[in-house]
């Protein structure tokens, strides 16, 4: 994720593309930058906030009716001035903007390496630029045939937009994976990731598909597919108002990050597993797979949802690894003065990568000498700086207070690592190996298949919105997401929840239990499913009120509860990816009856970057 804008016409492209990058701010920035084409090719970029690109170029000469800009939200590089976008060719003729990731730039960096090229950034971004005109200079054909016979050898998403030097009078912009939306204005066009750049400016647009590369005068948009066969632009008119646009049409973020999960779990998925080929690889963590391996000990240090997806993380890691695994709240950990022995490896679970008490409890530990593998989602966040190695979530910026996307890429990086050290420790076969790397090759769509209940989960919330006081059970690999989902209600109802472990309500929490009260069971088919019919019913034979999330064609579940949310099989070690859709659909729905601000829940920041 992150915003791209340009801009070919009669007006100042500057001020436009400017405006632009604030309004596209929400999709992550960590740096930004502007490529301005007046005479020459000018390049303004630096690491923080468009603002303080804005800062920087007070009193400049930016006169210039063409131009691109870009606010990233780093991929390949950490955030910094030098890996910040646009980038520059190596004959400083051609500048380029990207929004995605290059799965193969690795390769082709090796290749132009090999014929003298050379990087001044981290990115894949410069390595495609500098593809692109490896083979504008070496191929008898214009930029445009370079950009096609590029993305032709490329994997992975994009959207570019390239400035040409020798070309002032062209932008040329190609989109596969990443959106690009073109605004057509009287002699001028508006390139942007999304129409909130757009909108002030004309309601007209096209929405480029993948595969396709635009060719944009001021007066001319030309579209054609990557055999050079022109395409009939599509032009559709705007009827959503700016806040909307942001938001993707939701109506608040979180809903849009919920819905975005099923492509958000397949970017982190990309690249890493390979299920033609039965094979998962980690960059991150290869370096220290043999630590992994031999391990005595890992202990998890987090906060809050991270804790959670690192209680999945210790089912799934003890069941295919055989090695003992400890989840610590990260503010316990640090003050306790843990034991951490040579041998301990820790991984550090943060959506931020900010959170005091989880950065302060790994420094510590660093000290030690213990081995800190970083999970997070924020590229170059002081977490993933200190961590040794690691493996990024790349779910997006999550705008929404109560993480949701960030959630489930946290199980899915977890979950791929662990099946990657049990198959080398060999206490994984090879054939659960592939099941279980068939089964998370599914996610995705299965995520998709439990969006479609939300209907039914809002109406179920609408019935339970009054309600005081809220249980959610589950066993084994469910048991984290039923305290996933009491978390959820919490912080966007208000409403107090407590989770447990189904079979603990006997000791205790269930003298809680009268009509008056609702009690969610993650109940989806699993080694455990029997014992957990038998909870519903111990819940049942006291009044108990019942919203079960069961599996798909499971009549005993259904018939036992007064209201049931449907969810696909999966392998129970996966499942807990799918199982959380529900719940964080059902807070996020109350939350939304009780007229309460979803997106900023009261008490709460996105980061908890204070002790
Ligand atoms: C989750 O919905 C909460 N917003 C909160 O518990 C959060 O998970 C916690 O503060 C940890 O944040 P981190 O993942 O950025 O470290
Ligand atoms: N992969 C590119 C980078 O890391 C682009 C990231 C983005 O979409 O902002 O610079």
């Amino acid at each position: 994720m992150c915003g791209i804008v340009a801009y070919i016409g009669h007006r100042e492209a500057y001020p436009v593309i400017l405006k632009g990058l604030k309004r596209l701010e929400y999709r992550g920035y960590d740096s930004a930058g502007v490529a301005l084409l007046n005479g020459g090719l000018k390049v303004y970029k630096k690491q923080g906030k468009v603002a303080d690109l804005e800062e920087t170029l007070v009193g400049k000469d930016l006169h210039s009716n063409i131009g691109i800009g870009h606010t990233r939200w780093a991929t390949h590089g950490e955030p910094c001035d030098r890996n910040a976008h646009p980038h520059l060719s190596g004959n400083g003729k051609l500048s380029m903007i990207h929004n995605g990731i290059i799965e193969n730039y690795v390769q082709i960096k090796k290749e132009l390496v090999s014929k003298g090229y050379e990087f001044v950034s981290d990115t894949d971004t410069e390595v495609l630029l500098k593809f692109i005109e490896d083979i504008h200079l070496n191929n008898e054909g214009s930029l445009e045939e370079a950009v096609r016979i590029a993305l032709k050898r490329v994997v992975g998403a994009y959207v570019i937009v390239l400035l040409d030097a020798d070309n002032p009078d062209t932008l040329i912009a190609a989109r596969k994976g990443s959106p690009l939306v073109i605004g057509i204005g009287k002699g001028e066009h508006f390139l942007a990731s999304d129409a909130s750049p757009i909108i002030e400016y004309t309601k007209e647009v096209v929405y480029v598909n993948d595969y396709e590369v635009a060719i944009i005068k001021k007066d001319e948009l030309i579209l054609k597919n990557l055999g050079n066969e022109k395409i009939t632009p599509f032009i559709t008119k705007l009827d959503l108002e700016l806040a909307a646009i942001e938001k993707g049409g939701y109506d608040h973020f979180m809903l849009k990050e919920i819905f975005e999960q099923p492509s958000t779990i397949f970017d982190c998925l990309r690249g890493r597993l390979d299920a033609h080929n039965g094979t998962i690889t980690m960059s991150g963590i290869q370096q220290y797979a043999d630590q992994l391996v031999n391990a005595n000990r890992i202990i998890i240090i987090a906060c809050g949802t991270s804790w959670h997806a690192g209680l999945v993380a210790e089912y799934i890691f003890e069941e295919v690894t055989r090695i003992p695994v400890e989840v610590e709240y990260a503010s316990e950990f640090r003050y306790r003065n843990p034991i951490v022995n040579k041998g301990d490896v820790i991984i550090a679970i943060s959506q931020s990568g900010e959170t005091a008490d989880t950065l302060v409890a790994i420094e510590s530990a660093k000290s030690n000498g213990a081995i800190i593998l970083g999970v997070v989602n924020v590229v170059g966040s002081s977490i993933a700086r200190t961590s040794h190695g690691g493996a990024y979530t790349h779910a997006g910026p999550e705008i929404g207070v109560a993480s949701t996307k960030a959630f489930t890429g946290q199980l899915a990086v977890l979950t791929m690592m662990a099946l990657k050290i049990g198959l080398m420790k060999g206490t994984l076969s090879e054939k659960r190996f592939i099941h279980l790397l068939n089964e998370l090759n599914d996610v995705p769509e299965k995520v998709s298949a439990a969006l479609l209940q939300h209907e039914k989960i809002r109406e179920i919330a609408l019935k339970y919105q009054d309600a005081k006081d809220a249980l959610y059970l589950g066993r084994g690999y469910n048991f984290p997401i039923a305290l996933e989902g009491a978390l959820k209600l919490k912080e966007i109802s208000y409403i107090h929840a407590e989770g447990y472990p189904a079979a603990e309500m006997k000791h205790g929490p269930i003298a809680l239990v009268d009509e008056n009260l609702p009690v969610v069971f993650v109940a989806t088919k699993d080694s455990f499913h029997e014992k957990v019919l038998s909870n519903m019913q111990e819940i049942k034979a006291r009044k108990g009120k019942v919203i079960a999330v069961v599996s798909e064609g499971d009549d005993a579940a259904d018939a036992l509860a007064d209201d049931t949310i449907i969810v696909p099989y999966a392998d129970e070690l996966i499942a807990p990816m799918i199982n959380v859709i529900p719940m964080q659909l059902l807070a996020y729905y109350i939350g939304v009856a009780k007229g309460f601000d979803v997106d900023k829940p009261r008490n709460l920041a996105k980061s908890v970057t204070v002790e």
